[in-house]
């Protein structure tokens, strides 16, 4: 399923590297405030009685309506699939009578337009982001995938950093949820990155809320109930580590294997969808399984299969190389399949020094 496309970004203008020869329209502000504030209840059919239901599974506004899926809200509300299809449609509906969401038919033109205006979170490394055509995006999901130790987490507690600098900096000035399910945050890791970087401490760790997720129900849950935080934070950067770990623990053996993937196709759409409605990056990551008596083909493969990998918008593999680790490009829309090479230190996520980097790759930023 194609999940919606935002179609107003939440940069206002004096942020916009664009808005000089393409400004917004004039009602573009207005419409966001409109939007962020139109509760559920303004839709036909949605009275006070379902309006508490929704209200206490956390769905407020049309906007966080719009963000579940049909089976989401059947399970929220207790009501059967085709009563809350039916909510999800008007919900999307509103949003593209007011021109919020795009029509379901737009010219490519249109769709360039607006790809213009998505943001880019440095990673802390120049050549990570040079693989990444400038940085994590806005409106879509980046799933880092590696075998253990490969810097899966410390990339995650990079961004936790990074993504609160200023657009000079490479950040957004936003603030990060970090949904942790392996028990892996360390604030005092987030305080080493800050200091290293030169940043206030203190600020920085303001900047980050933590949910910790017991289980996959309760990180569904979690994931569930983003709207507010996002709406009453400023969040720009969701992060999950790891997306997968819950379900492989959870869902043993072949017999399960077909609801851990729907559950998991589930919970990487409503990601996707998240990210594309709020305008928020979205980064997961998810671990390698390993093969060793594979010997044709890549032994290691990421845990989530198919469903994972069809869901992400990009995907970068991580192995280590020594000291140093590598990122390579999967199966991105547009990015070329390249690899660069990172370390980990003091600022998290960083680049080699010129003479440990082989085939003329970046020099440190530092
Ligand atoms: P799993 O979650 O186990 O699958 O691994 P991961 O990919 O999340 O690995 P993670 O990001 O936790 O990377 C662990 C590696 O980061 C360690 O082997 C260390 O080399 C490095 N590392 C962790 N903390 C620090 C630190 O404070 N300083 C430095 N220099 N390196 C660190
Ligand atoms: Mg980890």
């Amino acid at each position: 399923m194609k999940a919606p496309t935002c179609v107003k970004n939440e940069m206002t203008k004096a942020e916009t590297n664009e808005s000089e020869s393409e400004p917004d329209p004039p009602e573009a502000s207005d419409l966001k405030v409109i939007v962020a504030n139109l509760e559920v209840d303004e839709l036909e059919g949605i009275g006070p009685a379902m309006k508490a239901k929704l209200n206490a599974t956390g769905i407020v506004t049309v906007l966080d309506l719009a963000v579940k899926s049909p089976s989401d809200v059947a399970d929220a509300v207790g009501s059967d699939l085709t009563r809350a299809t039916e909510l999800c449609n008007k919900a999307r509906a509103k949003l593209v009578e007011l021109k919020y969401f795009d029509d379901d038919f737009i010219s490519a033109t249109e769709i360039y337009r607006r790809r213009k205006s998505i943001e880019r979170i440095s990673t802390g490394s120049k050549s990570l982001d040079d693989l990444l055509a400038g940085g994590i995006e806005t409106q879509a999901v980046t799933e880092f995938y590696g075998e253990f130790g490969s810097g899966k987490t410390q990339i995650c507690h990079t961004l936790c950093v990074t993504t609160q600098t200023s657009r000079e900096q490479g950040g957004l000035g936003g603030s990060v949820v970090y949904v942790d399910t392996e028990n892996t945050f360390r604030p005092e890791r987030i305080a080493e990155i800050a200091r290293a970087r030169g940043l206030n401490t203190e600020e920085i760790l303001n900047g980050i809320v933590v949910a910790k997720a017991f289980n996959s129900s309760h990180q569904e849950l979690i994931v569930g109930e983003l709207g507010s935080q996002i709406r009453t934070r400023g969040v720009r950067v969701v992060v999950v580590d790891s997306a997968v770990a819950h379900y492989r623990a959870e869902f043993l053996g072949r017999g399960t294997l077909s609801e851990r993937q729907q559950r998991l196709n589930r919970f990487m759409h409503t990601l996707v969808r998240t990210a594309e409605v709020y305008n928020i990056a979205v980064v997961a990551t998810n671990q390698v399984q390993s093969s060793p008596d594979t010997f044709f083909g890549d032994p290691t493969k990421a845990t989530g299969g198919n469903v994972v990998a069809h869901t992400s918008t990009y995907r970068i593999y991580l192995r280590k190389s020594g000291k140093n680790r590598v990122a390579r490009m999967v199966d991105s829309p547009y990015h070329a399949e390249r690899e660069v090479i990172f370390i980990l230190d003091e600022k998290g996520i960083d680049d080699p020094p010129e003479e440990a980097s082989s085939s003329g790759r970046r020099k440190t930023s530092s």
